[in-house]
């Protein structure tokens, strides 16, 4: 099972929220209205981020649940400042296949953010299956897709032009990303694009928008933790090229420190709505 620090949730939210595709929100807070929606289910909550972004700019009088199964994470959504918007929040321990799956007959939309790229297609296409069942809406925030672009940012020229070894690792990272993160081999990078497409069988309205991170020196706290935490990723993957990979690490290390780069994380909104009737 992988772990999830919190302090690593916490330097990704405010990059997060700001990175979000906002457009998505019209169509869906239409539909709640329309519907007259009111539970959702946040799968993979974590410290609850994605409650604290969607419940102030979805309409009032909101029943939240929220699925996860880290004690501490559990431990601190317990606790957690409830938005004023939220009637009422239940926390749920629990795993996304079983207590996760089951709450879905239960809400009327089904959301999740920076989940999408661990899960597999297996339990995706659960997800959509009993959504798709019960009529119920899904907004699936964050997803990566696989790319990681550095470029240089100021007028003069920095040090983010392309690295002769980013490829190399970013392929390695992608790869890293389909291993098995406790809910069968992992989706990783096409996470957001399968998902779309298994909606679209079931006959869904799908919007699929991206939602990168743009990182730059402001951002150097996550940067480096983003970097550590490819170095190790490629590393396990090619073995072999592991000293390449470190060499790497300290060119990229040094270009944070430099402070004039700008880096693209890619990553995927995904808003699946049912159709009128359903
Ligand atoms: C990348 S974090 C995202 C957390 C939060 N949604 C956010 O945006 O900050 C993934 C979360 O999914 C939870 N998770 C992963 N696999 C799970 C499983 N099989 N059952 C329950 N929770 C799981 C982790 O504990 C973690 O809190």
């Amino acid at each position: 099972m992988e772990t999830f620090e919190a302090d690593w949730l916490a330097l990704r939210e405010p990059i997060d929220h700001r990175s979000r595709a906002a457009s998505l929100l019209a169509p869906l807070c239409d539909t709640w209205r329309a519907r007259g929606w009111s539970r959702v289910l946040d799968l993979g909550s974590g410290t609850g981020s994605n409650l604290r972004y969607l419940a102030p700019r979805l309409p009032p009088g909101q029943e939240w649940v929220l699925v996860d199964h880290d004690p501490d994470h559990l431990r601190t959504l317990r606790h957690a400042e409830v938005p004023a918007s939220v009637r009422s929040l239940r926390v749920v321990p629990g795993d996304l296949v079983h207590e996760g799956l089951a709450a879905i007959a239960h809400a009327d939309l089904v959301t999740a953010s920076a989940l999408l790229d661990l899960v597999s297609e297996d339990w995706l296409r659960r997800v959509v299956d009993a959504c798709a069942d019960a009529g119920r809406g899904a907004h699936f925030a964050l997803s990566y897709d696989g790319e990681i672009r550095w470029s240089a940012g100021g007028a003069s020229g920095g040090q983010g032009e392309d690295d002769p070894d980013d490829a190399l690792v970013r392929d390695a990272v992608n790869v890293h990303q389909t291993g098995d993160k406790g809910l069968g081999p992992a989706l990783g990078p096409a996470a957001a694009a399968v998902a779309a497409r298994l909606f679209r069988s079931a006959r869904y309205t799908t919007r699929l928008l991206p939602s990168p991170w743009r990182l730059g020196a402001a951002d150097a706290a996550l940067v480096r933790r983003l970097i550590d935490g490819w170095e190790a990723a490629a590393a396990t993957v090619r073995p072999g090229d592991a000293g390449l990979i470190h060499a790497w690490a300290a060119r990229r290390r040094a270009t944070v420190a430099d402070g004039r780069f700008t880096l693209r994380v890619g990553h995927r909104d995904l808003l699946a709505l049912p159709h009128e009737g359903s």
